[in-house]
C-alpha cells in the first residue's frame, strides 16, 4: 500500500517535470502578485508569521512546486494548505516558487548548544547532508532545512516517521524511521542553527 502511494506520487512528479519543457518560464514578478494570499502566513519576505508555519525564503523552487502539487492532490494535508493549493495552476506554482526561492534565506537561530552539537553528529552519521546539502540549503526537489523553524521541522519529521506525511519515493521515510523523539529535536535544533 505504501509503495503504491509512493509510486503514484513519483509518477505525478515525473509527469509534472516532463510538462516543464513546454511551459512558460517561471516569472517571479507574476509570482509575487499571485502570492498575495500567502503573505498572511508565509510573509512577503518568505519568513513565516509563526513557528508552525514554514519559512519559504530561499527554498529550492522545485521543492516548493513539488509540495504544492502534493497539497493540491491531497497526498499531503495540513494547515489548510490542501485547500489553498487547490486553487493554483501549475504555472501559478512555478511563478510563486520562483518568487519565494529568490528571497534572502532565513537567519540562523540560536538554540541549546548541546542539542545542536548532538544534531550535527546524528546528521553526519545519517547522511542527511547527502540529500539536503552540505549546509542543509536544499537542492532540486529536496527542501532547505537551514534556518527553518525547529517546531515545524519536529512536526514534519514525526509525521514522515509515522507515515502521516507521505514522501515521494520513500527515501525520506526510511531516513526518519530510526529516529527517536530526542534525535528529532536535536536535528531540528541543528538545522535551525544553520544559515
Ligand atoms: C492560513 C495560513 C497559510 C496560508 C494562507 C498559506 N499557507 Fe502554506 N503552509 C501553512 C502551514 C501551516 C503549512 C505547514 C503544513 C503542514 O503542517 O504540513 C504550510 C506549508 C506550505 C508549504 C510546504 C513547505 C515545506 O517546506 O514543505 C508550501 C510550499 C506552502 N505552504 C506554500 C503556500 C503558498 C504558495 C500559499 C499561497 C497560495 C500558502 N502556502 C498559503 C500555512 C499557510
Ligand atoms: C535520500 C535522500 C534524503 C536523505 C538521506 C534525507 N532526506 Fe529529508 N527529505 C528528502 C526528500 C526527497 C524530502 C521531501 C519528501 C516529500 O515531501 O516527498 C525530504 C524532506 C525532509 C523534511 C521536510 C522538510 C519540509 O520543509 O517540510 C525534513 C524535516 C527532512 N527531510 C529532514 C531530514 C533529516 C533530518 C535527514 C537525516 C536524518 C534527512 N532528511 C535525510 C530526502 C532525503
Amino acid at each position: 500500500m505504501k509503495l503504491t502511494i509512493s509510486a503514484k506520487a513519483t509518477l505525478v512528479v515525473a509527469f509534472f517535470m516532463a510538462g516543464l519543457a513546454n511551459a512558460a518560464p517561471p516569472d517571479a514578478a507574476a509570482g509575487k502578485a499571485k502570492a498575495q494570499t500567502c503573505f498572511a502566513c508565509h510573509g512577503e519576505s518568505g519568513i513565516s508569521v509563526s513557528a508552525d508555519i514554514p519559512n519559504l525564503a530561499a527554498q529550492p523552487s522545485l521543492s516548493i512546486t513539488y509540495q504544492l502539487i502534493q497539497f493540491r492532490g491531497q497526498q499531503r494535508k495540513g494547515g489548510a494548505m490542501e485547500i489553498l493549493a487547490g486553487a493554483l495552476t501549475d504555472q501559478d506554482m512555478r511563478d510563486i516558487a520562483a518568487y519565494y526561492s529568490a528571497l534572502p534565506a532565513p537567519l540562523s537561530k540560536s538554540g541549546n548548544s548541546e542539542k545542536i552539537a548532538k544534531g550535527q553528529q546524528i546528521a553526519s552519521a545519517q547522511y542527511c547532508n547527502s540529500c539536503h546539502g552540505a549546509q542543509f540549503q536544499g537542492q532540486k526537489h529536496i527542501a532547505r532545512l537551514a534556518g527553518q523553524s525547529p517546531e515545524y521541522l519536529i512536526t514534519q519529521l514525526k509525521n514522515i516517521r509515522s507515515g502521516a506525511r507521505i514522501d515521494m519515493d520513500g527515501t525520506m521515510g526510511s531516513a526518519a524511521r530510526g529516529l527517536s523523539d530526542e534525535d528529532i529535536e536535536a536535528l531540528a535544533a541543528y538545522a535551525a542553527s544553520l544559515n
